[in-house]
């Protein structure tokens, strides 16, 4: 099944947008498989952003993540990593489209509310910074 690692940031966090980020990808037909609140400790922020160590703009986007507690989940669905990307819209909000989460409630890419894997790779890679195996639940299907 093909999974994608989700986390609101601090300020969608603030904000009031998990319920309705949540309710995004749930009426999208996706399935919410893990959830936790947590404020992350800075080793788990330089894994989950490793690429981006040596760029300007780390210590910013660290202290920022680390600036409050986060909502991390895992959601689970078909061409779930595109899809969840679709929805989240572009990276910089500047870009991002209206009906987007980015394009409707952000301006400024240091403060872009959301997080979205950008592969099944990356995905598979982030869930396991986050989550055990035991954290996942499943679905049984319905007769
Ligand atoms: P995210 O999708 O979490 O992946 C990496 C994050 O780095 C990105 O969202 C932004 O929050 C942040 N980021 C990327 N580029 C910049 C930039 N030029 N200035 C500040 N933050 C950035």
């Amino acid at each position: 099944m093909e999974r994608s690692f989700v986390m609101v940031k601090p300020d969608g966090v603030q904000r009031g947008l998990i319920g309705e980020i949540i309710s995004r990808f749930e009426k999208k037909g996706l399935k919410l498989v893990a959830a936790r609140f947590e404020s992350l400790p800075d080793g788990r922020v330089q894994e989950q952003y490793r690429e981006h160590l040596e760029k300007p703009f780390f210590p910013g986007l660290k202290s920022y993540i680390t600036s409050g507690p986060v909502f991390l989940m895992v959601w689970e669905g078909k061409n779930v990593v595109p899809i969840v990307r679709l929805l989240v819209g572009a990276t910089n909000p500047a870009e991002a489209l209206p009906g987007t989460i980015r394009g409707d409630f952000a301006i400024d890419i240091g403060r872009n509310v959301i997080h979205a894997s950008d592969s099944n790779e990356s995905a598979a890679r982030e869930i396991a910074i986050h989550f055990k195996n035991d954290d996942l639940v499943g679905y049984s299907a319905i007769a």
